[in-house]
């Protein structure tokens, strides 16, 4: 059953009904102003950091669900009232519809013979949500309607606002002028910086004080300055401020009229804070507001934003005969790559913006799914991780955005973080050529006084795994590997601790094999790239590295028909066919074959024989099995959750793709595109009774076979699934992949494809390639041309000349 449709060519999935299965979002922003949106208007927006500058506040797992965001009420002459986008009021509507697109999110509802619609999105280079609101008359009637704003204000430290109220009930303060509601909370002493709430019409009433506009023991469903109808002009002073307009609209039959609201985000300089004593400067607010006091600026602005992802979108373009193929790599997958990119995994609907800023790891592999999008973007990014690495190469696992520097909040230790920072460093140059980034001074932990080149932060992560070798040569798994909940080390038996920040061995024996393959298939770039930039002597000594590991990997990481997870504190095997449980893990038969490791020998073929064999089901490949079906105190937090869930043998949607690249590493397109498939939304859209979660974005985990609710997803948005899976699509599948010298092509697909075209930029000209596949192969090329001259090899030239040239690549 799906509750909405994909509308390709606006780039948008609409969603016809209110009551989706859970809140369906989207976000927007870019730059430094982000904003989640719900297919209700739920949410709330923050400036660069979803903890430090919280601007509208949001009560996640609250009653009812998705409880807060940018209401309106439309009240009606007899004294009924709803909301255009259903919630707060939940009014049954005439018609819903909602409109996620790149960026903004359109919604409307219809009551009777009045349609609301309310557009709301950040634009391009602005810190603040523009909120367009239509108001129509559809009937015969002249209609007299009152029309309320609300929002409510989150005193900027998302934490302390949901903790700390024998202070916060006592500090809110605003200022009000003309239709605009300042929100000043503790500016008077450290902060300089403010938010406000504007409209572009003049007011009948406005509202700054919770209590006052909706009552003490109302709900937003039921202000009680909607029910009166009436606002109060309240000026908010402690308790919870708020920001509430009112409105007396007349509409002639057939008319519409338009209201523009910015809530926008001003930082002013420590000295220019006043305008007067105690009384803000207004002056950037005012800028801000101005720029939208048109609705036809705000159409501009929409359009603008249209364009800015045209742009983007433009540099990988897939035209294949599966639309919903096309939809996922053209829009949907490439859209989530810039969201994880934006926000690492701190403010989704279920990261609460607190617990995590942007991790290490996280942030590494984002850069893998959107450095064609943005390079410049990924290579400021690069430097901001590295400068959070530790002089010893491990790296603090992760920093606040807003700050920048590192912590250790969840824990630090985890030895496979360093070998992300030379992946996505890799990938950058690949896409770019920018081997100059190598030469930039990045801090190790974060102190200017002791920088050192990137180069060197690369050399520093890989000798950190060289340095931490375990009793077996595997490398020492420390807090844990990409597997958060696999701790080794942790052995906790207190309930209150955290398995993310619990130590209670040295870490002397625990042996991840998960980092060893990592190490194999990151190494080798590490590899590479010291051989480009001359540095042969440590390229050798390198390799001589991950030979050995290599070779350790085949000796004591490989259990027979398949690689072994890990050994843990007491020198034992995990993931094994010795064990009662946690057999065979997914993670070292994706990235192991994926490095090459056994492929020669047969090892690799066998492994992922068994993966399919054990791990598979018909939505996707679970992390682990047989679950574990007690708490293991030697593994941690894996098993600590029912069987089904998460790290404990979930559909973690983020190591399928491992999978399907080392798939193709086999030449088997097949396999590779039917676990694509199984676990990719857009496929999955017919089961949205059954998946739950948003069907244009991936979601970090299904429910896994032993689960009650197997094929339930959740953990929406946030998730190195994107990354990875649109890696898997349009590298490995597809099949092309750049390259330090150039583009190469190496398709491996189904064998029933007769062929595809993709348009992808790189490096300054655009190439223009069709595929086609006359003998039904899944790999292989049998002839290819550039520009209608026959071409030897697969690796295309970087061409750098602005123009577009033609690659005929005929496979078999
Ligand atoms: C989750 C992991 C996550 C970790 C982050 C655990 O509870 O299961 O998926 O990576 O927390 O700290
Ligand atoms: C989610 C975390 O963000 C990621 O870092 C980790 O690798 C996975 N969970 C698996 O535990």
């Amino acid at each position: 059953m799906r509750y909405g449709y994909f509308d390709d060519a606006n780039r948008e999935y609409v969603i016809t009904t209110p009551e989706t299965p859970s809140p369906w979002i989207n976000y927007s922003g870019n730059q430094e102003f982000f904003s989640l949106i719900s297919n209700t208007a739920g949410g709330y927006c923050f400036y660069k950091d979803a903890r430090l500058r919280r601007i509208t506040r949001y009560r996640y797992n609250n009653v009812p669900v998705d409880s807060g965001g940018r209401y309106f009420y439309i009240r009606e002459e007899n004294g009924e009232f709803w909301s255009p986008t259903w919630a707060p009021v939940r009014k049954k509507l005439d018609r819903y519809e909602c409109r996620h697109g790149l960026g903004y999110t359109r919604i409307y509802g219809e009551k009777g013979d009045i349609g609301g619609e309310v557009l709301i999105f950040v634009p391009q280079d602005f810190n603040g949500e523009v909120h367009k609101v239509t108001i129509s008359n559809k009937g015969s009637q002249t209609r007299n309607i009152r029309l309320f704003s609300f929002i409510e204000w989150c005193l900027w430290n998302a934490y302390d606002d949901m903790t700390n109220f024998q202070r916060n009930f006592s500090t809110g303060e605003v200022e009000i002028e003309n239709n605009t509601i300042y929100h000043k909370t503790e500016y008077r002493e450290r902060r300089n910086h403010y938010a406000f709430y504007s409209a572009n019409t003049d007011v009948a009433g406005f509202d700054s004080d919770r209590y006052e506009f909706i009552g003490r023991y109302n709900g937003f469903d039921a202000p009680q300055a909607v029910v009166e109808g009436k606002s109060r002009n309240s000026v908010a002073d402690g308790w919870s401020p708020i920001a509430s307009h009112s409105f007396d609209i007349m509409l002639q039959p057939g008319e519409q009229k338009v209201i523009v609201f910015v809530l926008g985000y001003v930082e002013n300089d420590p000295d220019d804070k006043w305008e007067a004593y105690n009384v803000i400067n207004k002056k950037k607010a005012k800028k801000m507001i101005e720029r939208f006091a048109d609705p036809k600026q705000v159409d501009e602005a929409l359009e603008e934003l249209k364009q800015y992802w045209d742009g983007l979108l433009s540099r990988y373009v897939l035209d294949s005969s599966d639309e919903k193929l096309n939809r996922m790599v053209n829009i949907w997958n490439q859209y989530q790559c810039m969201v994880t990119f934006n926000m690492s995994r701190s403010a989704s609907y279920f990261e609460s913006g607190i617990g995590r800023g942007m991790g290490f790891r996280d942030s590494n592999q984002d850069i893998l799914g959107f450095v064609h999008q943005i390079p410049h973007r990924a290579r400021e990014r690069i430097l901001d991780l590295a400068a959070t690495q530790l002089e010893d190469g491990g790296a603090y696992h992760q920093y606040q955005p807003l700050t920048k520097k590192g912590n250790n909040e969840i824990g630090g230790n985890f030895n496979d973080d360093p070998l992300w920072l030379i992946l996505s460093t890799a990938a950058y140059i690949k896409e770019t050529g920018d081997f100059n980034i190598l030469e930039e001074m990045v801090p190790y932990d974060n102190d200017p006084s002791k920088a050192a080149n990137l180069f060197d932060h690369l050399r520093r992560s890989f000798y950190h795994v060289v340095n931490n070798l375990g009793p077996h040569g595997l490398p020492l798994i420390g807090r844990a590997d990409w597997n958060d909940c696999l701790n080794l080390n942790c052995f906790s038996t207190e309930p209150d601790e955290s398995f993310q920040t619990t130590e209670s061995k040295d870490g002397k024996v625990a042996e991840s094999v998960l980092i060893a393959g990592m190490f194999v298939y990151i190494g080798n770039e590490y590899v590479r790239i010291c051989e480009n930039i001359g540095e042969y002597e440590e390229a050798k000594a390198a390799k001589e590295h991950i030979r050995k590991m290599k070779e350790n990997i085949l000796k004591y990481g490989y259990d027979g028909e398949w690689f072994l997870r890990a050994y843990n504190d007491f020198g034992e095997k995990v993931g094994s066919k010795e064990n009662e449980e946690g057999k065979i893990f997914i993670e070292t038969q994706g990235f192991c074959v994926m490095a090459g490791v056994g492929v020669e020998t047969g090892e690799a073929q066998k492994a992922l024989d068994s993966a399919w064999k054990y791990l598979d089901t018909e939505h996707g490949m679970v992390l682990v099995n047989p679950a574990y079906t007690r708490y293991h105190v030697e593994l941690g937090e894996i098993s600590s959750y029912p069987p089904g869930y998460k790290e404990n043998a979930g559909i973690f949607c983020h190591n399928n793709p491992w999978i399907m690249c080392a798939e193709t590493v086999l030449g088997r397109g097949d396999k590779a595109f039917e676990l694509y498939r199984k676990i990719c939304p857009a496929y999955r859209e017919e089961i949205s009774d059954v998946h739950r979660m948003e069907p244009y974005v991936y979601s970090q985990m299904i429910a896994g076979k032993d689960a009650r609710r197997h094929g339930e997803a959740k953990n929406s948005w946030l998730t190195g699934t994107a990354a990875w899976n649109f890696v898997a699509i349009s590298q490995f599948i597809l099949g092309i992949k750049p390259d330090y010298h150039g583009l190469v092509i190496d398709p491996c697909i189904p064998k029933s494809w007769d062929g595809y075209r993709v348009t992808r930029y790189f490096r300054g000209a655009v190439y223009d390639i069709t595929i086609s596949n006359p003998n039904h192969v899944s790999k292989g090329i049998r002839s290819l041309t550039v520009d209608g001259k026959e071409f030897i090899g697969n690796v295309l030239p970087i061409f750098g000349d602005g123009k577009v040239h033609k690659v005929e690549v005929v496979m078999g």
